[in-house]
């Protein structure tokens, strides 16, 4: 019984079947368990994004239908961002719902900025960069030293770059700062990302981080 019924599956005509929408992006039903708003879910995905977790992260779609992922800087771990001495948390004043909260650092001489995330959350073998959002108040003070952005792969390589913040150049506007790509491979493994100045001793302040981006690399950009 068993047998033939196994035969008559592999006779089955083979039907150029589409899977249905939720199926196309990587993880969908998953990912939006942590919906703020669970309506329109497929429409947003591809237009505007699904605010996570409180506001805490974004999750798009690119045209290919590549996953693509905002980390708000609420759900970053920032050193000492809970004392209202060295970090504030602030409006973005951005029009609708992209008004979140960002971190602006007051004032530290110990600046780390980090977080990790599960691959699951990323399309598979896709080129992905990682780029923190950064602008810097017009009260910034004690940049001219390097900060370090390090990004540890999925293969446990590491990525390290330094940096200087030039404050002229970040104030007025959201500055795209890049860390890294990785591959995502079969979507398993983890990735982590930083930021961090803990060896100058230098006190600084002024600047402002709206989050990171995950999204694929555009081809054909520098
Ligand atoms: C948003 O506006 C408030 C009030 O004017 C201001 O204190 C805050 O710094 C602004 N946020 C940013 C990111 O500039
Ligand atoms: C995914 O890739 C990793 C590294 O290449 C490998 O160790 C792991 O076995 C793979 N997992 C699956 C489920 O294929």
């Amino acid at each position: 019984m068993g047998c033939c019924l196994s035969i008559l599956s592999l006779l089955r005509p083979v039907e150029a079947e589409e899977l249905p929408e939720e199926e196309q992006y990587h993880n969908f039903k998953d990912i939006v368990k942590d919906a703020d708003d669970k309506s329109d879910l497929l429409q947003r995905v591809r237009s505007g994004g699904i605010y996570l977790d409180n506001k805490r992260m974004k999750y798009w779609v690119d045209e290919s239908g590549s996953n693509c992922f905002m980390f708000f800087a609420r759900s970053l771990s920032i050193t000492w961002d809970a004392d209202e001495q060295y970090w504030n948390w602030i409006p973005s004043n951005e029009s609708g719902e992209e008004d979140v909260e960002v971190a602006c650092l007051k004032d530290v001489c110990w600046l780390e900025v980090q977080r990790g995330f599960d691959l699951s959350l990323l399309s598979p073998n896709v080129n992905y960069e990682v780029v923190f959002i950064l602008t810097m108040k017009d009260f910034s003070h004690g940049w001219h030293n390097i900060v370090t952005l390090v990004l540890q792969r999925p293969d446990n390589t590491r990525h390290e770059q330094k940096l200087n913040l030039n404050p002229e150049k970040l104030k007025g506007h959201w500055e795209e700062v890049r860390v890294g790509e990785f591959n995502s491979g079969n979507s398993t493994g983890s990735v982590r990302f930083a930021l961090f100045d803990t060896e100058s001793e230098q006190w600084k302040g002024g600047l402002v981080i709206k989050g990171v981006v995950v999204r694929p690399v555009r081809t054909g950009s520098a």
